[in-house]
Protein backbone atom coordinates (compact mmCIF):
# COMPACT_ATOMS: atom_id res chain seq x y z
CA UNK A 1 0.00 0.00 0.00
CA UNK A 2 2.93 2.39 0.27
CA UNK A 3 6.05 1.40 -1.83
CA UNK A 4 8.79 3.34 -3.16
CA UNK A 5 11.18 2.62 -5.32
CA UNK A 6 14.58 3.66 -5.74
CA UNK A 7 13.74 7.15 -4.58
CA UNK A 8 15.88 9.56 -4.07
CA UNK A 9 15.91 13.31 -2.67
CA UNK A 10 18.72 15.56 -2.99
CA UNK A 11 19.15 18.63 -1.54
CA UNK A 12 21.14 21.63 -2.98
CA UNK A 13 23.28 20.98 -0.04
CA UNK A 14 23.66 17.71 0.00
CA UNK A 15 21.61 14.46 -0.17
CA UNK A 16 18.35 13.77 2.04
CA UNK A 17 17.45 10.16 0.68
CA UNK A 18 19.57 8.01 -1.73
CA UNK A 19 18.09 4.99 -3.61
CA UNK A 20 15.56 4.02 -0.96
CA UNK A 21 13.36 0.98 -2.25
CA UNK A 22 10.81 -0.71 0.50
CA UNK A 23 6.78 -1.54 0.27
CA UNK A 24 4.56 -1.36 3.30
CA UNK A 25 1.21 -3.71 3.30
CA UNK A 26 -2.02 -2.36 4.46
CA UNK A 27 -2.05 -2.57 8.38
CA UNK A 28 1.61 -2.75 9.51
CA UNK A 29 3.07 -0.85 12.19
CA UNK A 30 6.41 -0.32 11.16
CA UNK A 31 9.56 1.48 12.69
CA UNK A 32 11.58 4.14 10.50
CA UNK A 33 14.51 4.52 13.00
CA UNK A 34 17.84 6.56 12.03
CA UNK A 35 20.13 9.10 14.29
CA UNK A 36 20.01 12.85 13.10
CA UNK A 37 19.65 13.90 9.53
CA UNK A 38 19.40 10.60 8.56
CA UNK A 39 16.83 11.27 5.95
CA UNK A 40 13.17 10.20 7.97
CA UNK A 41 11.57 13.84 8.06
CA UNK A 42 12.31 13.86 4.17
CA UNK A 43 11.06 10.51 3.29
CA UNK A 44 7.45 11.37 5.18
CA UNK A 45 7.30 14.34 3.45
CA UNK A 46 7.49 13.08 0.04
CA UNK A 47 5.15 10.37 1.07
CA UNK A 48 2.66 13.26 1.62
CA UNK A 49 3.90 15.12 -1.33
CA UNK A 50 5.21 17.66 0.45
CA UNK A 51 8.22 17.39 -1.59
CA UNK A 52 9.24 15.63 -4.89
CA UNK A 53 11.62 13.04 -4.83
CA UNK A 54 14.81 13.93 -7.33
CA UNK A 55 14.15 10.34 -8.67
CA UNK A 56 12.19 7.25 -7.89
CA UNK A 57 8.64 6.14 -7.63
CA UNK A 58 6.32 6.72 -4.71
CA UNK A 59 3.14 4.63 -4.94
CA UNK A 60 0.34 5.05 -1.89
CA UNK A 61 -2.73 2.68 -2.19
CA UNK A 62 -3.48 3.19 -6.20
CA UNK A 63 -1.68 6.67 -6.84
CA UNK A 64 1.35 7.47 -8.28
CA UNK A 65 2.28 10.10 -5.40
CA UNK A 66 4.90 11.75 -7.93
CA UNK A 67 1.98 12.38 -10.57
CA UNK A 68 -0.93 12.61 -8.45
CA UNK A 69 -2.65 15.59 -10.17
CA UNK A 70 -2.70 18.60 -8.12
CA UNK A 71 -6.49 18.79 -7.26
CA UNK A 72 -6.23 15.46 -5.97
CA UNK A 73 -3.63 16.23 -3.70
CA UNK A 74 -6.74 16.89 -0.54
CA UNK A 75 -7.55 12.87 -1.56
CA UNK A 76 -4.08 11.91 -0.63
CA UNK A 77 -3.79 14.62 2.71
CA UNK A 78 -7.46 12.45 3.98
CA UNK A 79 -5.86 9.00 3.10
CA UNK A 80 -2.37 9.92 4.97
CA UNK A 81 -2.82 11.69 8.09
CA UNK A 82 0.68 12.95 9.82
CA UNK A 83 2.07 13.76 13.48
CA UNK A 84 4.62 16.02 12.40
CA UNK A 85 7.61 16.20 14.39
CA UNK A 86 7.19 19.91 15.76
CA UNK A 87 3.15 19.50 16.18
CA UNK A 88 2.47 22.31 13.73
CA UNK A 89 -0.52 23.19 16.31
CA UNK A 90 -2.19 26.72 16.11
CA UNK A 91 -1.29 28.75 18.94
CA UNK A 92 -4.46 30.88 18.70
CA UNK A 93 -6.47 27.99 18.57
CA UNK A 94 -7.74 25.95 21.10
CA UNK A 95 -7.24 22.24 21.35
CA UNK A 96 -10.94 21.52 19.88
CA UNK A 97 -10.43 24.32 16.91
CA UNK A 98 -7.43 22.81 16.21
CA UNK A 99 -8.38 19.59 15.33
CA UNK A 100 -11.67 20.86 13.90
CA UNK A 101 -10.21 22.63 11.27
CA UNK A 102 -9.06 19.39 8.37
CA UNK A 103 -12.83 19.15 8.67
CA UNK A 104 -13.95 22.78 7.97
CA UNK A 105 -11.68 22.99 5.27
CA UNK A 106 -13.36 20.01 3.70
CA UNK A 107 -16.59 21.59 4.19
CA UNK A 108 -18.20 19.14 6.56
CA UNK A 109 -21.43 19.67 8.15
CA UNK A 110 -20.49 21.76 11.22
CA UNK A 111 -22.51 19.42 13.74
CA UNK A 112 -21.29 16.60 12.21
CA UNK A 113 -17.79 17.72 12.59
CA UNK A 114 -18.24 19.04 16.15
CA UNK A 115 -19.61 14.84 16.36
CA UNK A 116 -16.08 13.97 15.28
CA UNK A 117 -13.82 16.03 17.26
CA UNK A 118 -15.58 14.47 20.43
CA UNK A 119 -14.73 10.83 19.43
CA UNK A 120 -11.16 11.57 18.47
CA UNK A 121 -10.36 14.13 21.71
CA UNK A 122 -12.72 11.09 23.77
CA UNK A 123 -10.34 8.40 22.12
CA UNK A 124 -6.36 10.20 21.81
CA UNK A 125 -7.71 11.02 25.98
CA UNK A 126 -7.63 15.07 25.76
CA UNK A 127 -11.19 15.61 26.01
CA UNK A 128 -11.13 17.39 29.16
CA UNK A 129 -8.37 20.15 27.48
CA UNK A 130 -10.83 20.98 24.49
CA UNK A 131 -11.25 24.69 25.09
CA UNK A 132 -7.79 25.20 26.18
CA UNK A 133 -4.61 27.01 24.15
CA UNK A 134 -1.56 24.89 22.83
CA UNK A 135 0.43 26.98 25.50
CA UNK A 136 -1.88 25.67 28.45
CA UNK A 137 -1.27 22.16 27.93
CA UNK A 138 2.28 19.48 28.99
CA UNK A 139 4.16 18.26 25.98
CA UNK A 140 2.35 14.66 26.35
CA UNK A 141 -0.76 16.37 25.59
CA UNK A 142 0.39 18.22 22.88
CA UNK A 143 1.36 15.15 21.47
CA UNK A 144 -2.16 13.43 22.03
CA UNK A 145 -3.65 16.85 20.47
CA UNK A 146 -1.28 16.38 16.93
CA UNK A 147 -2.86 12.68 16.92
CA UNK A 148 -6.31 13.77 17.43
CA UNK A 149 -5.50 16.49 14.48
CA UNK A 150 -4.30 13.53 12.44
CA UNK A 151 -7.11 11.06 13.10
CA UNK A 152 -9.85 13.27 12.39
CA UNK A 153 -9.91 12.99 8.32
CA UNK A 154 -9.84 8.55 9.26
CA UNK A 155 -6.58 8.49 7.38
CA UNK A 156 -6.30 4.48 6.18
CA UNK A 157 -2.03 5.60 7.02
CA UNK A 158 -0.64 7.66 9.91
CA UNK A 159 3.08 8.75 9.66
CA UNK A 160 4.11 9.79 13.30
CA UNK A 161 7.28 11.87 13.23
CA UNK A 162 9.43 11.68 16.86
CA UNK A 163 5.81 11.18 18.30
CA UNK A 164 8.03 10.39 21.62
CA UNK A 165 10.92 12.11 21.07
CA UNK A 166 10.76 15.12 24.13
CA UNK A 167 8.34 12.85 26.21
CA UNK A 168 9.70 11.42 29.60
CA UNK A 169 9.78 7.60 29.46
CA UNK A 170 6.04 6.89 30.80
CA UNK A 171 3.80 9.70 29.15
CA UNK A 172 6.15 8.15 25.99
CA UNK A 173 5.04 4.81 27.04
CA UNK A 174 1.29 6.17 27.15
CA UNK A 175 1.49 7.57 23.25
CA UNK A 176 3.38 4.33 21.94
CA UNK A 177 0.35 2.29 23.29
CA UNK A 178 -2.13 5.00 21.93
CA UNK A 179 -0.65 4.46 18.72
CA UNK A 180 -0.61 0.53 18.72
CA UNK A 181 -4.40 0.70 19.62
CA UNK A 182 -5.10 2.96 16.34
CA UNK A 183 -3.01 0.33 14.89
CA UNK A 184 -4.81 -2.83 16.07
CA UNK A 185 -7.82 -0.97 14.23
CA UNK A 186 -6.50 -1.47 11.04
CA UNK A 187 -4.47 2.19 10.58
CA UNK A 188 -1.28 1.43 9.04
CA UNK A 189 1.52 3.14 11.05
CA UNK A 190 5.14 4.42 10.36
CA UNK A 191 6.58 5.99 13.48
CA UNK A 192 10.33 7.50 13.04
CA UNK A 193 12.02 7.51 16.36
CA UNK A 194 15.42 7.56 17.88
CA UNK A 195 14.53 5.74 21.00
CA UNK A 196 16.01 2.12 20.37
CA UNK A 197 14.12 0.89 23.42
CA UNK A 198 10.68 1.72 22.28
CA UNK A 199 11.56 0.21 19.19
CA UNK A 200 13.04 -3.41 21.04
CA UNK A 201 9.77 -3.38 23.40
CA UNK A 202 7.70 -3.52 20.26
CA UNK A 203 8.94 -6.15 18.09
CA UNK A 204 7.79 -4.37 15.02
CA UNK A 205 9.12 -4.17 11.94
CA UNK A 206 12.38 -1.62 11.68
CA UNK A 207 13.34 0.39 9.07
CA UNK A 208 16.91 2.25 9.21
CA UNK A 209 18.15 4.89 7.55
CA UNK A 210 21.60 6.27 7.62
CA UNK A 211 23.16 9.22 5.93
CA UNK A 212 19.70 8.54 3.88
CA UNK A 213 20.92 5.36 2.77
CA UNK A 214 18.30 2.55 3.88
CA UNK A 215 20.74 0.25 5.89
CA UNK A 216 18.39 -2.50 7.19
CA UNK A 217 15.02 -3.88 6.83
CA UNK A 218 13.54 -6.50 9.59
CA UNK A 219 10.37 -7.55 9.60
CA UNK A 220 9.23 -7.99 13.39
CA UNK A 221 12.56 -8.81 14.84
CA UNK A 222 14.38 -7.22 17.43
CA UNK A 223 16.21 -4.43 16.61
CA UNK A 224 20.21 -5.78 16.70
CA UNK A 225 22.33 -2.37 17.38
CA UNK A 226 25.58 -4.72 16.66
N1 LIG B 1 14.40 21.53 3.11
C1 LIG B 1 15.66 21.11 3.17
N2 LIG B 1 16.63 21.74 2.48
C2 LIG B 1 17.91 21.32 2.51
N3 LIG B 1 18.32 20.25 3.21
C3 LIG B 1 17.40 19.58 3.92
C4 LIG B 1 16.03 19.97 3.95
N4 LIG B 1 15.34 19.11 4.74
C5 LIG B 1 16.26 18.23 5.18
N5 LIG B 1 17.48 18.50 4.70
C6 LIG B 1 18.71 17.72 4.96
O1 LIG B 1 18.47 16.36 4.61
C7 LIG B 1 19.00 15.47 5.58
C8 LIG B 1 17.88 14.62 6.17
O2 LIG B 1 17.05 15.45 6.98
P1 LIG B 1 15.75 14.92 7.74
O3 LIG B 1 15.07 16.08 8.31
O4 LIG B 1 14.99 14.05 6.82
O5 LIG B 1 16.42 14.02 8.88
P2 LIG B 1 15.74 13.27 10.09
O6 LIG B 1 16.17 11.84 10.00
O7 LIG B 1 14.29 13.55 10.14
O8 LIG B 1 16.49 13.95 11.34
P3 LIG B 1 15.93 14.21 12.86
O9 LIG B 1 16.05 12.90 13.57
O10 LIG B 1 16.89 15.23 13.38
O11 LIG B 1 14.55 14.72 12.76
C9 LIG B 1 19.73 16.36 6.58
O12 LIG B 1 21.08 16.39 6.21
C10 LIG B 1 19.08 17.71 6.42
O13 LIG B 1 19.97 18.75 6.74
MG1 LIG C 1 13.10 14.48 11.49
Amino acid sequence: MIKLDNVSKLYGTGSGLTDVTFTIEKGEFVFIIGPTGSGKTTLFRLIIRDSLPTKGSITVGDWDVVKLPHQKLPNLRKKVGVIFQDLKLLSDRTIFENTVLPLEVRGVNALEAKKQVELVLEQVGIAAHRDKFPIQLSGGELQRAAIARALVLSPEILLADEPTGNLDPKTGKDILKLLSDINAKGTTILMATHNLEVVDHMHKRVIALEKGKLVRDEKKGKYDSS
